[in-house]
């Protein structure tokens, strides 16, 4: 089906759950001393080159169809849904191929590593660009990496973050996959069906960010690495919980899911997965953690009103602020929190 662009997606609004673009230090990465972790890296590169999903990313005939039954707002919700998650798979392509490219005369093995993880990114977001072009919506890819600002991370914080972005990623996709293959009923675009293998590539990938954390043992032992593994699990955690339940939750009803409910169960995967790669995880099952989370919700709410209304911005910088302020000191409270430690031989 040919469709009409009605708007292209760069044109949305940014907010502070946006998904960004990263950059880093590629002289610190191609310096990068592998030795000790020769055989596992040795042992991901062959991993990733049998490339499973080789063939799996093919539109087949149940996309042949119009879409046009589906309500305006079930459509616009599929929109948002398939154009941030486009965003992220982009960014994490942009920054796989760079650092690719970047180190691959110094540190070859790693080199191939990212690249054959930018090659699947870009399976994923292309996939998805072109689901957006069956609800009448165009994505340039190629203007969203030069408009876009790019964040500066240090590598150790790359790996920490782009770990648990593929695990999160991981989790999210195989629970709605899972929740859609027990009710087939609300399965209402054939997009979710490859979510299943799909999935596996995001494991893959967190799996080899997680071997990247620890070439270096200061990133996952000791008291810096301990802040460190709390305040991204945090930053990561929270950020999905906001924006599912701010900005997704009537695209997971539309798939007759309880976003709550799905949410609380991928961070907790998430979580209990991520023990084998940090020294410390959050304790998600204190009910403190939901309680100070669910206490968000109205200021997000209240801040992402504010930020599309037509008020001038100093008058909108002066009505965030409270909202800013008691969301601070939330996640203070939240980030305070006492931690559970990783049995020792699990991060090994
Ligand atoms: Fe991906
Ligand atoms: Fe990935």
């Amino acid at each position: 089906m040919v469709a009409t662009p009605v708007k292209p997606a760069t044109e949305r609004k940014e907010t502070i759950l946006t998904p960004r673009f990263y950059t880093t230090d590629f002289a610190a990465m191609a310096n990068m001393d592998i030795k000790g972790n020769q055989a596992d890296y040795e042992a991901i590169l062959q991993e990733f080159k049998a490339d499973y999903n080789r063939r799996h990313f093919v539109r087949d005939q149940e996309f042949e169809q119009s879409w046009a039954h589906l309500d305006e707002k079930t459509k616009e919700h599929f929109r948002f849904f398939l154009e941030s998650s486009c965003t992220s798979e982009f960014s994490g392509f942009l920054l796989y191929k760079e650092i690719a490219v970047r180190i691959k005369d110094k540190n070859p093995i790693v080199a191939e590593c990212f690249n054959l993880m930018s090659r699947d990114e870009a399976r994923h977001a292309g996939f998805l660009n072109k689901a957006m072009q069956d609800f009448d919506m165009v994505l340039d890819l190629s203007t969203l990496s030069k408009s876009k600002d790019y964040v500066y991370f240090a590598p150790k914080f790359i790996f920490y973050a782009t770990y648990l972005s593929e695990k999160i990623g991981y989790w999210r996709y195989i629970k709605i996959h899972q929740h859609l293959a027990a009710h087939p009923e609300n399965r209402i675009y054939p997009i979710f069906k490859f979510f299943e293998s799909w999935c596996q590539d995001e494991s893959r990938h967190g799996d080899f960010c997680n071997l990247l954390l620890r070439t270096d043992r200061k990133n996952v032992e000791g008291w810096q690495a301990k802040l460190w593994s709390r305040f991204f699990l945090l930053s990561v955690f929270a950020t999905m919980y906001l924006n599912d339940l701010c900005n997704r939750k009537e695209f997971y009803e539309a798939l007759g899911m309880n976003t709550e409910e799905y949410v609380v169960a991928v961070l907790k995967d998430t979580n209990r997965d991520s023990q084998k790669a940090f020294p410390v995880v959050l304790d998600l099952d204190n009910e403190e953690f939901w309680q100070r989370l669910r206490a968000c919700i109205p200021s997000m709410n209240a801040i992402n009103k504010i930020q599309s209304g037509d008020s001038p911005k100093l008058v909108k910088a002066l009505q965030k602020l409270p909202h800013q302020l008691f969301l601070g000191w939330q996640f203070l409270r939240l980030f305070l929190m006492k931690p559970v430690e990783c049995p020792k031989g699990v991060i090994l």
